[in-house]
């Protein structure tokens, strides 16, 4: 993915990406249960909050590894109740609705968007583009085209593998 990033962006957008993407190869099936706890909570809070796009939300369910994840989530579930499950078992769902928030936002949240698209591009992120189509009656696609211009909506296509609209 590093190379498709740094194939289809240029300049500062580029020098900005490559290492984003880079800092989440990480995949293992070892379990660190002090961070579980500690991201567990954060999540809580995050919800709570309703902060959906919030960095420290994104960046936890993007995390490569599924057994760290689910760790996260047996935590969450153990001290605040069963409500978060259904994240664990339909992620899409969660992410179309970050997408749709900071698609519709006014001026558009490009940082919870870029990260969504980034993060989940080789996870699932065509069951999310699924998703968001059936519950926006709208392509995922044409909603960032709509929306974005230039590199960026190259950079955010290219990641949906809409590589040779480039
Ligand atoms: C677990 O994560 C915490 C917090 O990031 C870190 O301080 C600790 O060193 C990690 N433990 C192991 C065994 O990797
Ligand atoms: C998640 O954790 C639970 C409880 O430790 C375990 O029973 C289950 O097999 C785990 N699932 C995955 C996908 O790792």
């Amino acid at each position: 993915m590093e190379e498709n990033v740094a194939h289809h962006t240029s300049g500062d957008f580029r020098k900005l990406l490559v290492p984003f993407v880079s800092a989440f190869q990480y995949e293992g099936d070892e379990v660190n249960m002090t961070l579980a706890k500690t991201k567990g909570r954060t999540f809580h809070e995050k919800i709570c909050d309703k902060a959906y796009s919030d960095d420290g939300l994104i960046q936890i369910l993007a995390t490569r590894s599924k057994s760290q994840l689910n760790a996260t989530f047996n935590h969450y579930n153990n001290q605040f109740g069963d409500a978060i499950t259904k994240c664990l078992t339909v992620p899409e769902k969660y992410y179309q609705k970050v997408l749709r928030l900071a698609i519709n936002k006014l001026g558009t949240d490009e940082r919870a968007l870029t990260r969504v698209v980034v993060t989940r591009a080789e996870v699932d992120l065509q069951r999310i583009a699924e998703e968001y189509k059936r519950r926006n009656n709208m392509p995922l696609d044409r909603a960032i085209t709509e929306d974005t211009s230039r590199d960026y909506e190259k950079m955010l296509l290219a990641l949906m593998g809409h590589g040779d609209a480039c």
